[in-house]
């Protein structure tokens, strides 16, 4: 898949509430086609947030999020993934209870054709030769790091143009860390365009082309990984 140039997730002045107050105040940002793009930000910033945002899980009060060319907000969740939209939610869920070739069937749903979900096993097996290997196993008994592989893959099994990262090295070993950090570089460079939320910022800012630093639901900050390194918020919004 080539980096598309319409691949681009814009969001603008995007605001969210869940009850009452807004957790999200005028949200804007832009995911360049076929970059990686980070959204920094402590505990309780808002990130999930925005993520619910963009897949119709919360929909924004305001404001607009364009991918591709189309309005995502107030769809439903079903359309935006339509839309070539994939997220790994927090957490890393996997069916526990079904082995690792249907827990990645699962990620395949929508799809009617077997060819086209055989032809995408086939390309998640090759982006992890690991769950290939393991295929019959319960997803359940796999380790942290290879449930993690499994929902990454569940997430590529739709190929998708647009992924949502949340946190993917939450409660991760360090060396797993260091190769989910690995397999994101690796999706990216087959050109799918990359949102990742993450809070180990030295390592997220090595593998990312552009960020954002969220705050109590506002921007505060964006530039490249060297201005960011930089900037005294991201130092306020992990060490302040
Ligand atoms: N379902 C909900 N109902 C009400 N408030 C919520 C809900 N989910 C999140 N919030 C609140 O919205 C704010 C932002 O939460 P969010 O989960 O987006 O933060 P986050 O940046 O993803 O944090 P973390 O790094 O801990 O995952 C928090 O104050 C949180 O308590
Ligand atoms: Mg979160």
């Amino acid at each position: 898949m080539s980096a598309d140039a319409t691949h681009a997730l814009v969001i603008e002045g995007v605001s969210t509430a869940y009850d009452r107050a807004n957790v999200l105040e005028e949200v804007s940002l832009t995911a360049a086609a076929g970059k990686i793009t980070c959204l920094l930000g402590s505990n309780g910033s808002g990130k999930t947030t925005l993520i619910r945002s963009i897949l119709g899980l919360t929909p924004p009060n305001a404001g607009t999020i364009r991918f591709a060319g189309v309005d995502l907000a107030g769809l439903p969740t079903h359309r935006v993934i339509a839309a070539g939209v994939a997220c790994i939610p927090e957490g890393r869920r996997v069916f526990p209870k079904l082995t690792v070739e249907e827990n990645l069937r699962i990620g395949a749903y929508q799809e009617g054709s077997k060819a086209a979900i055989a032809a995408r096993l086939c390309d998640v097996y090759a982006t992890f030769p690991r769950l290939h290997e393991r295929k019959g196993q319960l997803a359940g008994t796999m380790s942290g790091g290879e449930q993690a592989m499994v929902s990454i893959g569940r997430g590529l099994m739709r190929a998708p143009k647009l992924l949502l990262v949340d946190e993917p090295s939450l409660g991760l070993a360090p060396i797993l860390v260091q190769e989910n950090f690995n397999i994101i570089r690796r999706i990216n460079a087959q050109g799918i365009t990359v949102l990742l939320v993450e809070q180990n910022v030295h390592q997220t800012l090595a593998i990312a082309d552009f960020g954002y630093v969220l705050s109590k639901g506002r921007i505060v900050a964006s530039g490249t990984p060297a201005e960011l390194r930089k900037t005294t918020q991201v130092h306020d919004a992990y060490f302040g």
